[in-house]
């Protein structure tokens, strides 16, 4: 079994992202934390528990994390996902009781205690993650990989130069890039490949079950804001980060240097890869491509499979 633990900012594309993470066989998931990004941590750590719940998986301890980012302040806007997170659509409240936890003291907890390396997945900002590497650095020797949905080879999405992850919290992201953990960064310049066509959002909505009619109201409303904002199809970024996460190599990764711009206000949040780093000087495999086919068919399965 891949061991996995999961910080996220549910929101829609970390939605679809937790249903195909519990759908994936031979995964085991340690724990699923939620971060301030998408909504307020109080609004995502509800969604998450709610989600982990749909998919008949209140087994898995979820746990609140950071509220604020390390440094910046933070400012909730509903355009992308709306005011509860998740498009509006409603879903029946977990009954599972809340973690007493933080998010990042039990990270820490859960990857001290793995039998085996962790695959630690990322799909919001890094400002748990970042706690966690101040709180205990010598979890990154627990870790397999850090997987993060964040950052891009080119442009970005908040800004020309950042993407909304890292512009989140530049400073965690810093944190991460030098505490020496194994990075897999999936940034926007292979995420915006990916995104459904009319034949999978008409298949969701041929599939029976709770989880099916959540995925596709909350993918509905994705698409048209997408569409109304002029930014084309609603792009699966986290669905992405999950899957290269569990199915190593569905992205194809280059070593590369990473840093990320925190001084520069305009500037700030930029990732700056160097691919022409010498090996010894790489600190992050980047990805380049992506089989996007792959990755809309692995979705919809696991959409399809609760
Ligand atoms: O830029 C895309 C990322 O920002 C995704 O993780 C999405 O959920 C938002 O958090
Ligand atoms: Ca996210």
């Amino acid at each position: 079994m891949r061991p996995v633990i999961l910080d996220c900012d549910p929101g829609i594309d970390d939605a679809l992202a937790i249903f195909t993470l519990l759908a994936e066989p031979g995964v085991a998931v340690l724990g699923a934390c939620a971060t301030v990004g998408n909504v307020p941590v109080d609004t995502g750590y509800r969604n998450l528990r709610d989600l982990v719940a749909l998919c008949g998986r209140s087994d898995i301890p979820c746990f609140r994390g950071a509220d604020l980012p390390l440094v910046r302040s933070y400012a909730h806007d509903p355009l992308i996902h709306g005011e509860n997170g998740l498009g509006g659509v409603e879903i029946p409240q977990s009954e599972a009781p809340e973690q007493a936890e933080h998010a990042a003291v039990a990270t820490c907890r859960l990857l001290r205690e793995a039998a085996d390396p962790v695959t630690w997945i990322a799909t919001g900002p890094l400002t748990n993650v970042a706690l966690a590497l101040h709180l205990d650095p010598s979890i990154r020797e627990r870790v397999d990989r850090l997987v993060v949905m964040g950052g891009s080879t080119a442009r970005g999405n908040v800004t020309p130069a950042a993407e909304f992850n890292v512009w989140s919290d530049a400073e965690a992201w810093r944190v991460a890039l030098n505490s020496g953990v194994r990075i897999t960064m999936v940034g926007l310049n292979v995420t915006q490949q990916v995104a459904c066509n009319e034949e999978d959002f008409a298949e969701i909505q041929r599939m029976p079950g709770s989880v099916a009619q959540a995925a596709g109201e909350m993918l509905g409303y994705y698409e048209g804001v997408s569409l109304r904002e002029g930014w084309g199809e609603a792009k699966l970024h986290d669905v992405v980060a999950v899957l290269e996460g569990v199915r190593p190599g569905i992205c194809g990764t280059m070593a590369c240097h990473v840093d990320v711009e925190i001084g520069n206000a305009l500037g700030y949040g930029q990732t700056l890869v160097d691919d022409r780093a010498k090996l010894e000087e790489t600190n992050c495999e980047v990805s380049m491509a992506v089989d996007a086919g792959k990755v809309r068919r692995a979705m919809l399965s696991a959409i399809a499979s609760f």
